[in-house]
């Protein structure tokens, strides 16, 4: 495969009979790596964010299946497929909203279900295939969707880059192709309370790899568009459904409504591995709640009373009508509706 530029950072890799995480709760004040060696430390690594992002955490997984099959199959038990089975299920339910998780469980479930004999090395084939897939669909949406842009500036939210993903990014993929092209002139990148996905893992991402990024909060992306100063939004996303609603991160409803009222483009940049054609609409995609703590803290610092109650619904759905283009790897479909999404994804 040809060397890219802006193409450094890498999130998960195997060796030595383990899955290394970086450990994305400490970035950008520590790059350290965590080594999980059960099925059930990568379900805990998901749940807790160490590793996060749509197709990161499938990936994350796919290698927890391996590992699941490592210790039961290497135990010799003779019921260890209902072992490994149980594992399977904690990790597809370790986060409810993206796709990408129990499409790549579901994966690896059927590899294992065709293999008789030793087991092993064949289902981390797999898992490193899932892996190389990935980064190979980020590398075509990158460019294409850097095709679609004309020196634009661009708002991106919360991180879909090579941390989110299996290397180079959705989302950020676009931006590093297109910055490499010169069809992107200027990034920003929303804050994203309350984890700050944009503030400490695309800001950090993008500085490590020599782009500019503008950083901002939530809550300056109207003015900036008031301003004229964006020409398109793009981002990832966590699933797609059948009709084309977008479910990303929380904030991302809020600019493409934002969006649209100022005239700015908004692009999904997402696999078809997260695209899910048994979830009918946006309204039927799970949304992942999480505890208050992260909303009353910031770095484990206290930014409100602990007596006060909050809402915490990490993922919202943006609908079908506010994306002007979906770029799959694939190809790219504008306005995205239920009949065009089923013709990307025939044959599949
Ligand atoms: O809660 P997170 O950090 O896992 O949420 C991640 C996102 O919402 C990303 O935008 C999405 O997974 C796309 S990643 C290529």
């Amino acid at each position: 495969m040809q060397e890219r530029e802006y193409d450094t950072i890498r999130a998960l890799r195997w060796a030595d009979d383990a899955l290394w995480l970086l450990d994305q709760r400490l970035l950008p004040v520590r790059t350290d790596w965590v080594r999980c060696t059960s099925a059930a430390s990568v379900t805990r690594a998901i749940r807790d964010m160490v590793v996060r992002g749509a197709p990161a955490i499938g990936i994350a997984a796919a290698y927890g299946v391996v590992l699941a099959v490592m210790a039961h199959y290497g135990r010799g038990a003779a019921n260890w497929r209902q072992a490994v089975e149980g594992e399977l299920r904690e990790l597809a339910a370790a986060r409810p909203t993206a796709v990408n998780l129990g499409w790549a469980v579901a994966r690896m479930r059927k590899a294992l279900d065709e293999l008789w004999g030793d087991p092993r090395e064949a289902l981390l084939e797999e898992a490193q295939r899932i892996h190389r897939e990935d980064l190979e669909a980020n590398y075509r949406m990158g460019d294409l969707g850097a095709a679609l842009l004309d020196g634009a500036a661009v708002l991106t939210h919360c991180n879909a880059g090579a941390l989110a993903t299996g290397g180079y990014g959705t989302a950020l993929g676009v931006v590093r192709s297109g910055w490499a092209r010169g069809t992107i002139r200027k990034v920003y990148a929303g804050e994203t309370r309350p984890w700050l996905q944009g503030a400490r893992l695309t800001a950090w991402e993008l500085v490590e790899e020599g782009i500019p990024v503008h950083l901002l909060c939530d809550g300056a992306a109207a003015t900036l568009m008031r301003r004229s100063a964006v020409q398109w939004v793009v981002v990832g996303a966590d699933r797609v459904a059948a009709n084309g609603d977008v479910a990303n991160k929380i904030g991302t409803y809020a600019l493409a409504v934002l969006a649209r009222h100022h005239g700015v483009r908004f692009m999904v940049v997402a696999p078809t591995t997260t695209v899910d054609l048994a979830t009918p609409a946006g309204r039927d995609i799970p949304i992942e709640m999480r505890a208050a703590e992260e909303l009353r803290t910031c770095g484990g610092r206290p930014v409100a009373p602990d007596r006060a109650e909050a809402w915490n619904p990490v993922f919202d759905v943006t609908p079908a009508e506010l994306i002007d283009v979906l770029v799959t790897e694939r190809g790219v479909v504008e306005h995205p509706t239920p009949a065009r999404l089923a013709e990307l994804l025939a044959g599949l």
